[in-house]
This record gives C-alpha cells, sequence and structure tokens, in this order.
C-alpha cells in the first residue's frame, strides 16, 4: 500500500515560518517503570506534562534529547532523515544520565506515531531546503521524584514535532555566512564530561553567553577545548568544520572536523564527511588548534548540526593574550565558500529526495 499522502496545512502562513515552537496535533509519551519497563504510548494533546515538583529531571538536570527532522519530497511523501543514528545517541546520552535504555523499535514507533499525527505540518516541498522541515525532538526525563542523588523510579520519553524554518538564515539552497566568536569566560564541557552527549545541562550555561553574542552582532558562539583552551570544540548550538587551505587550485579538498572528547556526536558532521568521502574528498579527524585558524590554514568554516542545517562562518572573533578582540575573516570574510556550498547541495538535495540516497539515510514516516 503506498503511504498516505497528506497536504501541508493551508491555515499555516508557510512564507513565515521561523525557527520557532508551533502549535500542532499532540505528542507521544511512555512512562518506564522497573515493574514494568517501558509501557505503551499514550498520546498527549496539549504540550503539557505534570510533573513533582521533586522530580530528578527538575532537581537534577535529568534530561537528554535529540533533534531530527522530516522533510518533505517532491511527490508530497514525507521522509525522516537518518531516526536509527538518532536512537542510539539518545542512549547514549541515557546511560550517562543513569536512564534506562529505549529499544531502537520503540524509538521508532514513537518519532513514526509523532510524525504522521501531524503530516500536515510538514512544510511544502523545498528542493534545497535548509529551512522547510518538520523538527523532532525525541526527550527523555528522570520524571521520578527523589531527594537523594539517586536515580529515580520513573522515566518519560516523549516526542514532540514543530514545523521549523531557519536557525540562522538559510533557505532554498542560500546559506548566509555568519559570524562567529568564542566564548571566552565560560567553558562548555570538561572533558570526560558530558559533552559527547545531548544532555539540556549542556545547554542551559550558554544562554546568555549567546544572548550577549548575539546582541554585540554574532548569531553564533564558539567554544574552545576547555582543558588548554587552543583547540577548537564546537559551537554552543552545533558542530564545527573547516576545508584546509589548498595547496593548489586543482588540489584534492580536505574536510577538517575536530577529534575532542567533549563534542557532541552529531549526525550531521557524521553525514558530511561520508558525502566529502563519497565526493573522493580527504577528510581529517583530528584536533584542531584555533592557532591554524589564525594563522589562515582553514579556507571555509562551517557550523553543521540538525538545527543550524550548514551555516557558513565567515569570521571568527577572539580574545588574544593582551586581551585586545581580533577579527579573523574567512574566505572572503562574506559569502560561503564553494566546498560548504557543494555539502549543502547534496545534504539538502539528499534530505528533500531529488540527489541519490545510496546510504538509504531517509526512513519513511
Ligand atoms: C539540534 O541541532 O537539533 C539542536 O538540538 C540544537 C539546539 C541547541 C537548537
Amino acid at each position: 500500500m503506498a503511504p498516505q499522502v497528506v497536504a501541508p496545512s493551508s491555515s499555516f502562513d508557510w512564507k513565515k515560518l521561523a525557527f520557532d515552537l508551533y502549535s500542532t496535533a499532540g505528542y507521544v509519551k511512555y512512562v518506564w517503570k522497573p515493574e514494568t519497563g517501558w509501557g505503551n504510548a499514550e498520546w498527549v494533546e496539549q504540550p503539557y506534562i505534570n510533573l513533582h515538583v521533586g522530580s530528578v529531571a527538575i532537581q537534577y538536570g535529568g534530561s537528554v534529547f535529540e533533534g531530527l527532522k522530516a522533510f518533505r519530497q517532491e511527490d508530497g511523501q514525507v521522509k525522516i532523515f537518518r531516526p536509527q543514528e538518532n536512537a542510539s545517541r539518545l542512549n547514549l546520552s541515557a546511560e550517562a544520565l543513569s536512564m534506562p535504555e529505549l529499544p531502537e523499535e520503540k524509538f521508532l514507533e514513537a518519532v513514526h506515531t509523532v510524525v504522521a499525527r501531524n503530516l500536515d505540518l510538514v512544510p511544502p516541498f523545498a528542493p534545497y531546503g535548509g529551512a522547510g522541515s518538520l523538527y523532532i525532538r525525541p526527550t527523555m526525563i528522570a520524571s521520578g521524584a527523589e531527594l537523594a542523588l539517586v536515580a529515580p523510579q520513573e522515566f518519560v520519553f516523549f516526542v514532540y514535532v514543530t514545523p521549523l524554518g531557519s536557525l540562522y538564515g538559510s533557505a532554498g539552497g542560500k546559506a548566509p555566512a555568519v559570524d562567529s566568536i568564542i566564548v571566552e569566560e565560560y567553558d562548555r564541557a570538561a572533558p570526560k564530561g558530558t559533552g559527547t552527549i545531548k544532555a539540556g545541562g549542556n545547554y542551559g550555561p550558554v544562554l546568555k553567553y549567546q544572548a550577549a553574542a548575539k546582541k554585540a552582532g554574532y548569531p553564533i558562539t564558539l567554544h574552545l577545548d576547555s582543558k588548554t583552551r587552543t583547540c577548537i570544540d564546537e559551537f554552543s548550538t552545533s558542530n564545527f568544520m573547516a576545508i584546509k587551505k589548498a595547496s593548489s587550485p586543482d588540489a584534492t579538498p580536505t574536510l577538517v572536523y575536530p577529534k575532542s572528547e567533549s563534542i557532541l556526536k552529531s549526525v550531521t558532521a557524521k553525514s558530511l564527511m561520508d558525502i566529502a568521502r563519497s565526493l573522493g574528498w580527504n577528510v581529517e579527524h583530528r584536533p584542531i588548534p584555533f592557532q591554524e585558524v589564525i594563522d589562515g590554514g582553514l579556507e571555509e568554516v562551517l557550523a553543521c548540526g540538525t538545527a543550524a542545517a550548514i551555516t557558513p562562518i565567515r569570521s571568527i572573533t577572539y580574545q588574544d593574550a593582551n586581551g585586545q578582540q581580533q577579527k579573523v575573516s574567512i574566505g572572503d570574510g562574506q559569502n560561503a565558500g564553494p566546498h560548504t556550498l557543494k555539502l549543502l547541495e547534496m545534504l539538502t538535495g539528499i534530505q528533500a529526495g531529488n540527489k541519490e540516497d545510496p546510504s538509504a539515510w531517509l526512513w519513511p514516516a
């Protein structure tokens, strides 16, 4: 039987789609208890949850989440990008925060249920998107109450969605380059800490630095490694990636991706490295000293992640040893470079279904 095709809602103003939360048909929820393990799906129409004031989620940060996207294809069908990857990363996060394992089939069932019930909120087909997807937020919380510092007796896994516009302004295959700044006053994640997982607690402390940076004209903030503050870790919202300065115009491009024990294991970064290899490019996964940026060793820089998609970076501002702000221009200091645009075309083309999907990354909703 052909999958159901439900057209995008005609009452939604798709032209105004922003990076925001919109109301939906509801979300799906599962409760875990020691006696029963994970229970059955429960459909919840209102976007609220009832929690004990002493829940470990509220008091001790027991909250992990995922972000993935569903895309409308040209024939109206909806496909989800690499949900199995998010299922496995959620379990890494859950394990780190003493939460129960969630079977992959439960994760996929939940994602399928919530997308299928919100199909009219998947934005219209966008051949080379960036903007225009249904964002899916699987979340696991330690819902049980405990005063002691112990894992509780109840957990909730829920998945909600929202139609999503662009985080940093990319749309329709165009990706404006943005200015970034290094957060100097705060270290995002300690080595051997929670940096590799998607814990809510990795994001909360960054809000004030992000807001201040945005006010000063830098839409995106970058973090160096906490131990030595010499190597690049990642942006507050997304992973860091770069194209190495070529030795000659016809040299094979080299994609560089930071090796660090405190950055999120990004599904988008993993996909882009696979795309780069499929294009015959070199891929270097290694620590990236910030000095390499200062010395002009990277000719293109981009932020990548589910929400950020591919966001070209045109400058990085940092504080030098004398406490003076210095700005390093990337490429021409204005626009996305050709390799960034190639990666964008390939990734968004696969997601929209108009480029070959050799590794079956798209999953039917
Ligand atoms: C995502 O890319 O899915 C995220 O969770 C990033 C978020 C901080 C906006």
